[in-house]
């Protein structure tokens, strides 16, 4: 894949949000454009430019960290990954979809909410995915629902898409209703989870989650998600969990949940 000139701010970027960061693409001419790293619709139009920023600049180590953890979970029940339909929610380009491959799964559905994402797929990664669906899971419509319900998902997969500005705890709930009762489930979220005083939507539910009828935890596993653009080490936890049961209604309007 083409290598890409890139350039990390030289100022204090330490102040910025994580959603907020930035870094330059140089061109032959040393014309800079400037990317924020949450811009994926841009950054997905230029094959290898994810891969070279997040996963060689930045080290990031989730999508194989993610998939051992839900494997550590598996490995406490009789079921086998490779027999498991599963369901990667916020998949972008793919990275998730070729680690799981690489251990074999059943069959493999990814969704994200922007077509670039699909696109990068398909350009990059051409037959990782038995079905890749640009869908909001946010506002899913019935006919969405029932689609993705035909491939019975038994697996729920989501990394680096839950928190942030990304895919929010409304979101996470409808993917986790959607794949079978006593399915699996694996993704990572910020290392603050764990405090009362992360008072955002994701963490709230996770850790309640946790405590609830409706998700056995397997695995916790805390690890280095990635670097930051200065350098520093951006802890994650990663969670492995056998559902339970669906979450109703009931459960979600107590925890009073942003949008
Ligand atoms: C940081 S990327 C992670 C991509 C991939 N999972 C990986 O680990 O390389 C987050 C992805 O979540 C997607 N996303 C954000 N909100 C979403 C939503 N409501 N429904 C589906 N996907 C969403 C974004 O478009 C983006 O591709």
């Amino acid at each position: 894949m083409m290598r890409h000139k890139i350039q990390f701010p030289a100022t204090d970027v330490a102040e910025l949000a994580q959603d907020e960061v930035y870094f330059y693409l140089l061109n032959g001419r040393g014309q800079r454009t400037k990317f924020r790293l949450h811009e994926y619709e841009r950054i997905y139009q230029i094959p290898g430019l994810y891969e070279q920023v997040v996963y060689d600049r930045l080290k990031c180590q989730s999508p194989s960290t993610v998939t051992d953890v839900l494997q550590y979970a598996l490995s406490q029940s009789d079921q086998r990954l490779n027999e498991l339909r599963v369901l990667d929610l916020g998949a972008g380009n793919g990275m998730v979809g070729e680690e799981l491959k690489k251990h074999g799964v059943s069959r493999l559905i990814g969704v994200d909410i922007i077509p670039e994402a699909r696109a990068a797929t398909e350009r990059d990664r051409p037959g990782v995915y038995d079905a890749y669906y640009v869908m909001d899971f946010c506002s899913l419509t019935g006919d969405e629902r029932e689609e993705l319900t035909t491939w019975s998902p038994e697996c729920l997969v989501s990394v680096a898409a839950l928190g942030f500005g990304d895919i929010p705890a409304q979101a996470f709930l409808e993917a986790f209703n959607l794949i079978s009762k006593h399915g699996w489930v694996a993704f990572n979220i910020k290392e603050t989870f764990l405090d009362r005083s992360d008072e955002s939507g994701f963490s709230t539910l996770v850790r309640e989650l946790i405590f609830s009828e409706y998700l056995d935890l397997y695995h916790l596993q805390r690890y280095r998600h990635r670097f930051s653009l200065e350098g520093e080490p951006l802890y994650y936890f990663a969670l492995g969990g056998k559902k339970n049961a669906d979450v109703p209604r009931s459960f979600i309007e107590t925890l009073q949940l942003p949008d």
